[in-house]
């Protein structure tokens, strides 16, 4: 049942293992990319009370030695001090640049960890063990990583490919249904942004997914991260088609902004209210017909997520202070805006031609919905 995405990236390129049970297998998958039987892990306090012990007996079962670094759970940990005590753990654990390096957590942990293997002696090879949906679907695939800046998220990184991932698939029954569906967000944008025919299977088995069916789980992690690698493999320093990975992320990162990047919205959450308000934008400006920002809404509203600005609770800026969070994004070029827009679901493009007073009516006219 175990599934296998190839990322195609030369001397660069790795396996995805997707399915069930991998984490106590993670020894066997693992053994045969070690120099020398002994891991060390970087995982935060909430993984390692639920699946630290499954993996260290995994490695074991193979004679794998195993040390973890446990940092605290949340997007904090993304920072320059934990950042350091990573790098410093793993040189006093004599990691060498032949030993590999885990990441077993979610974003903040595989980006964090893949970001220490990057900078480690010039380059040391990682592994991720994505535990949550996000992770599983987007952030441990294709070799982004890093921390955030005072002056914004994600600012301060580096590429760096993981030479093996697991997506262990059972791990996803431990997540709670909002962070389930947080993730389920990047999911949805993967239809909508290159497969059509993806986008009707998930209407179709969508509640089932979340509802824990294991075999439409596995297949929806696998078709997202064979999207993700067809792109990356495309443009892996995104100079191009990988921004197409972005959709509806210059509206979630203006919430995520204006929201303080916490409990009130998300990630994920604000990534499928973006999704939502790209497909609006579309058709306000003549791109696609109104049905298909109707049936995005319908989708997500299915599912029971958020799908507009008057879902997200307390107060929101203008529509003024959320161009001006916008025009902050770290994907502005030479001061435009930069959106990923659709001819209609499944067929995304991104352009920097879209009038400041259309996005300022659109975003006007949803925050008056409030
Ligand atoms: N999460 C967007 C990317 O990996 O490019």
């Amino acid at each position: 049942m175990i599934e296998t995405v190839h990322v195609g990236l030369g001397a660069r390129a790795y396996d995805i293992h997707i399915g069930p049970g991998l984490v106590a297998e993670a020894g066997r998958h693992l053994a045969p990319l070690l120099a020398r039987p002994r891991l060390r892990v970087i995982t935060d306090e909430n993984v390692a009370a639920l699946h630290l012990d499954s993996l260290r007996a995994g490695l074991a079962a193979e004679a794998i030695e195993m040390e973890a670094l446990v940092l605290p759970a949340g997007e904090a940990t993304k920072s320059w001090p934990h950042f350091e005590r990573a790098v410093e753990w793993l040189l006093a654990e004599k990691v060498e640049r032949r030993d590999l390096v885990v990441a077993f957590g979610g974003g903040v942990i595989g980006d964090l960890t893949g970001f220490a293997a990057a900078v480690l002696r010039r380059g040391v090879g990682f592994v991720q063990i994505p535990t949550s949906l996000l992770a599983q679907v987007d952030s441990s695939v294709g070799g982004k990583t890093g921390i955030n800046a005072p002056q914004g998220k994600n600012l301060i990184g580096a590429f760096h490919q993981p030479v093996r991932v697991l997506a262990d698939t059972d791990i996803l029954g431990t997540l709670t249904p909002r962070d389930f569906l947080a993730g389920y967000g990047e999911v949805v944008k993967y239809g909508l942004l290159g497969d059509a025919g993806f986008f009707e299977w998930l209407e179709d088995n969508g509640p089932a997914l979340a509802a824990g069916d294991q075999a439409a789980r596995i297949a929806a992690v696998r078709r997202s991260c064979e999207m993700k690698a067809e792109i990356v493999a495309r443009d892996e320093t995104e100079q191009g088609d990988r921004a197409l990975l972005n959709l509806g992320h210059t509206f979630c990162h203006a919430l995520e902004a204006a929201t303080g990047y916490g409990d009130r919205l998300l990630h994920g959450e604000g990534v499928a209210i973006g999704c939502a308000l790209a497909f609006e934008l579309s058709h306000r400006l003549g791109l696609c017909s109104q049905e298909e920002p109707s049936r995005v809404r319908a989708h997500l509203a299915n599912m029971g997520m958020k799908v507009d600005l008057k879902d997200i609770a307390g107060d929101l800026p203008d529509a003024d202070g959320l161009l001006e969070l916008m025009a902050q994004d770290k994907k502005v070029v030479d001061g435009q805006l930069r959106f990923i827009l659709a001819r209609g679901i499944g067929e995304a493009f991104v352009t920097s031609d879209v009038p400041r007073e259309v996005v300022k009516a659109l975003l006007s006219d949803e925050l008056a919905r409030r």
